[in-house]
């Protein structure tokens, strides 16, 4: 994020949902010095409420024994991510630019921060789930107690000064989003754990796939420009953009599928040592891994953990819960590869891949590395990406998950290579 530039500003949550789209819009910035400051004002609430109902309305499911488990250390109960985003707001906008603001509660740092050691001590990630209190109607009343405090100083702020902080509300909102998504990947692990396999939305289905046939689009070799190259909203890891040498390959327009998935498992995928990174063979036997996350074998049927509860596994959808050994594994089983993110980005760019987005995050070969050039920001936030870019792969696009206005063709996810429980699949290339 680059909360100090002025022009760095979109409010992508009122852009058009552009999750099935392989291209995104950019709006002009909205705090240049041009803007009406009325309109900012408005238009920064209507966002940020926006941003945060959509919080409440995906926990809204949840009981308060729902928002309290904590299922393994990598995920975090519903509850702290309603608190934890909250704390952002009075952390980052409120503390900082809002003069004689006093925080809902003086324990509630400790609690909900995450990660940021600039910001102070904080709580142990892996013991999220011991805190019983504040309670779940407790964290409610501390979300409402700082929207109040947010809408207040929006409209009361000045011109200038609403102009300064347009930016950093718009990391706030992204960062928002992006725990939107973690909590519905958090409670589906949770929910995964249960016996009695509970549905998130007993109405949701799987996305419709637009797969169409056994189709390759081919990169001739070429110079491209890969990176975030506009004003418009985007996290820093996407910048500075630069030149790459991509092609010549060629990359699948389909997402792997469940069948191609099941023939890979009769295979014997899982047991043959000789397709798998050694680490990732240590991880399967480790773990007993035996198909993709979620999945139960019922009958002799396969079947997996979805938001609307245990479904069969559909030949034809998406593979989803894979993890980056397995896919490693499937591609070198399939005789092909997984895509480096810079021949994703062109392929992607060029709009020719199905399903890019809004239904499974795909692995890229690429380490999570810094761009040519780049560096994080000085401060707090400078804690945001930078410092992860360590022993982590790229993924590409975005998933069902996802909110709405926050994919884009340049965004780069990030997990360690073990990591399943996200809605991650594949798409394979290949260089014959
Ligand atoms: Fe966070």
């Amino acid at each position: 994020m680059e909360p100090g530039n002025a022009n760095n500003v979109l409010l992508s949550c009122l852009e058009k949902n552009v999750t099935k789209s392989a291209s995104a819009t950019a709006t002009p910035p909205l705090s240049s010095p041009s803007a009406d400051p009325r309109g900012l004002a408005q238009g920064l609430e209507e966002a940020f409420l926006a941003v945060r109902n959509e919080t409440e309305r995906r926990a809204a499911p949840l009981s308060p024994e729902d928002q309290q488990i904590q299922s393994m250390p990598d995920a975090s109960p519903t509850k702290w991510h309603r608190a934890h985003t909250t704390w952002f707001w009075e952390q980052f906008l409120l503390g900082e630019h809002c003069p004689g603001y006093r925080p809902f509660h003086p324990d509630f740092a400790f609690l909900f921060n995450s990660y940021y050691v600039s910001a102070g001590p904080r709580h142990s990630r892996n013991h999220r789930g011991d805190i019983t209190r504040p309670s779940a109607d407790q964290v409610g009343a501390y979300r409402t107690y700082v929207d109040a405090a947010v809408v207040k100083f929006f409209r009361e702020v000045g011109a200038d000064k609403l102009r300064e902080i347009a930016p950093l509300v718009e990391v706030g909102l992204n960062h928002e989003q992006q725990h939107q998504e973690l909590m519905v990947t958090d409670i589906l692990h949770a929910f995964a754990q249960n016996p009695i396999p509970p549905a998130y939305d007993p109405d949701w289905r799987f996305p419709a796939s637009t797969r169409a046939g056994e189709d390759w689009l081919t990169l001739n070799e070429g110079i491209h420009t890969v990176g975030h190259v506009d004003d418009s909203f985007h996290f820093d890891n996407e910048k500075p953009a630069h030149r790459a040498l991509v092609g010549p390959v060629r990359v699948a327009r389909n997402l792997v599928t469940n069948a191609e998935w099941l023939a890979f498992m009769r295979d014997g995928g899982y047991r043959t040592a000789t397709l798998w990174l050694m680490d990732g063979f240590a991880t399967v036997n480790n773990e007993g891994w035996d198909a993709p996350g979620h999945w139960r074998e019922i009958d002799g049927q396969w079947h997996m953990m979805t938001l609307a509860g245990l479904k069969p596994v559909d030949p034809d959808a998406p593979v989803c819960h894979v993890s980056y050994y397995e896919a490693d594994a499937f591609a070198r089983w399939a005789g092909k590869h997984l895509p480096t993110e810079m021949e994703w980005e062109v392929a992607a760019r060029a709009g020719q891949l199905n399903d890019a987005f809004g239904i499974v995050w795909q692995w890229t070969r690429s380490s999570y590395s810094p761009y040519p050039g780049y560096r994080a920001i000085e401060g707090a936030l400078g804690e945001y990406n930078g410092k992860f870019m360590i022993n982590q792969l790229v993924l590409r696009g975005s998933s069902l998950a996802t909110p709405e206005g926050h994919s884009r063709i340049t965004y780069r996810n990030f997990f360690y290579p073990h990591h399943r429980w996200q809605f991650t699949g594949l798409r394979l290339a290949d260089y014959e």
